[in-house]
């Protein structure tokens, strides 16, 4: 019988890609996927720690496996991600659950193969011998790292979107900030080799490409060759002939040039959509976060993405309760979103991270963050529903991505500016563009009709 696999995956698109990349491993070592309802022979647990509830929520999982190893001996459990990377975390997890065989960081999963390898070879020993222990891999920085993509197999799981790395890791320290410490210094791919996965995933059928990196600006900037930056790869990618759209995610307001700018405007393939982070609509909030923009330079850039894209979906990630945040202050990140209208946000509490800045400056009540999210996230829904909206009666062409989950014979995909459209419509649709008459609007969703 096929020995089987589960991938808990946590966090960031990163996260869900890197998965991807666990899956082409295992299935490459002859496991398959098992069902909802299967024992597994191996569990991956791909980690977050990018907030407090994200760390806890794997942690729990990982605590709750203990039973089934119980029950067979011979199941592999592997934890991965993020959360290995911080400090101490390899020693406590070790500790903790020592029924977990294999730890690995973010930058070593392509040695999972060999980790896997070795754990059955010892497992074999342990039974004609006695006394060997699991063994459970030391953290180690940034080993192997670079096989990572070029090398590493891949099963792709998302379908008709494919996911393609432009660049690892992080330089910005904003101070609130774990990537920077868990997936080390920005490291960009062969501009050769974005393009080469770009046009195979083209070729294979995949109508929209998504390049990640926490910050895709910045791509480029370790590559001595100037000609290697952002907009010079999207003019690449935009060469590529085929019916297929191009996102990316997630820019950094301080790196995003004019040219990016424009290179969206005059494109093909790409998307006007972008992802903006403001975090925080104060000055004194943003350079205590170590952002390195201004609320005025944000505007100004919102103000040149619309008039180059009248049409442009924006959305943001916000947080709320930075240990320096007053009342007045988060009344400017209020006043900022009224004036953006952003189509979404994605809101968050400040949560302390061990080892940044802002975990070591006083802190805010959790009850006063609490209250200051509630009533962002209402205007927000306010606003999304307004411009929700606008968009009745009017044609959009609509990406078909999956079967609607609650609604039985209907399907979903999104506009070009990023929102999600319900229709009528099945399983043979998926990957398929489609114009849908929107006709009617509930605050973040939109429902339609193909038109003939
Ligand atoms: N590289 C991206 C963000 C990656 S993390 C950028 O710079 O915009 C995704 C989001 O999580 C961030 O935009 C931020 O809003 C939120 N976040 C990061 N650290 C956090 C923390 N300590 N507490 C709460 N939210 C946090
Ligand atoms: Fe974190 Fe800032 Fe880097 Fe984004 S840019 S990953 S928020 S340190
Ligand atoms: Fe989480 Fe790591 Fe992404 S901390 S948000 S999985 S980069």
């Amino acid at each position: 019988m096929a020995k089987l696999y589960k991938i808990n995956t946590y966090g960031c698109q990163m996260n869900v890609h890197e998965s991807e990349k666990v899956a082409g491993i295992l299935e490459a070592l002859g496991y398959t996927q098992a069902g909802e309802e299967d024992k597994a022979d191996i569990i991956v647990f791909n980690t977050c720690c990018i907030r407090d509830t994200a760390e806890r929520r794997a942690l729990g999982n990982i605590g709750v496996v203990k039973a089934q190893k119980k029950e067979n001996p011979d199941l592999i459990i592997a934890v991965i991600g993020c959360m290995t990377q911080q400090e101490g975390v390899a020693d406590t997890i070790k500790n903790r659950y020592p029924y977990v065989d294999i730890v690995l960081g973010t930058r070593n999963i392509a040695m999972l193969k060999t980790e896997i390898e070795k754990v059955i070879k010892s497992r074999e020993e342990k039974k004609k011998k006695s006394d060997k222990k699991y063994r459970c891999f030391d953290r180690s920085l940034p080993a192997d790292y670079l096989d990572i993509d070029e090398k590493t197999p891949q099963t792709r799981t998302s379908f008709p979107n494919a996911w393609v790395n432009i660049i690892y890791g992080c330089n910005n320290f904003c101070t609130y900030c774990i990537v920077p410490y868990v997936r080390d210094r920005e490291l960009s791919r062969d501009m050769s080799s974005v393009l080469d996965e770009v046009k195979k995933c083209v070729a294979d059928g995949y109508k929209e490409v998504t390049l990640l990196g926490q910050n895709v600006n910045s791509y480029g900037n370790d590559i001595a060759d100037e000609n290697v930056n952002f907009a010079n790869l999207l003019r690449e990618v935009d060469k590529i002939d085929g019916d297929f759209r191009v996102r990316f995610m997630t820019s950094h307001p301080k790196d995003l040039s004019d040219d990016v700018i424009a290179v969206m405007a005059n494109s093909r393939h790409i998307c006007h959509n972008l992802h903006l982070p403001i975090q925080a609509g104060s000055n004194k909030v943003l350079k205590d976060m170590n952002r390195r923009y201004t609320r005025e330079h944000y505007l100004e850039l919102i103000a040149k993405l619309r008039s180059a894209m009248p049409d442009i979906g924006i959305t943001t990630d916000i947080m709320v309760g930075f240990p320096t945040e007053t009342e007045e202050d988060f009344e400017e990140t209020m006043s900022l979103v009224r004036e953006v209208r952003y189509s979404n946000a994605f809101t968050f509490i400040y949560s302390p991270r061990k080892g940044t800045p802002a975990a070591k400056m006083e802190q805010i009540p959790y009850a006063v963050k609490q209250a200051r999210i509630e009533r962002l996230i209402e205007l927000q829904n306010s606003i999304t529903k307004e411009i929700s909206t606008d968009y009745i009666g009017g044609v959009y062409r609509v990406l078909c991505e999956d079967k609607a989950g609650k609604h039985k014979g209907m399907v979903c995909g999104r506009t070009e500016s990023g929102r999600l459209v319900t229709f009528p419509g099945s399983a043979d649709d998926i990957g398929k563009f489609f114009d849908i008459k929107i006709t009617e609007a509930k605050s973040a969703s939109l429902f339609g009709e193909k038109q003939v």
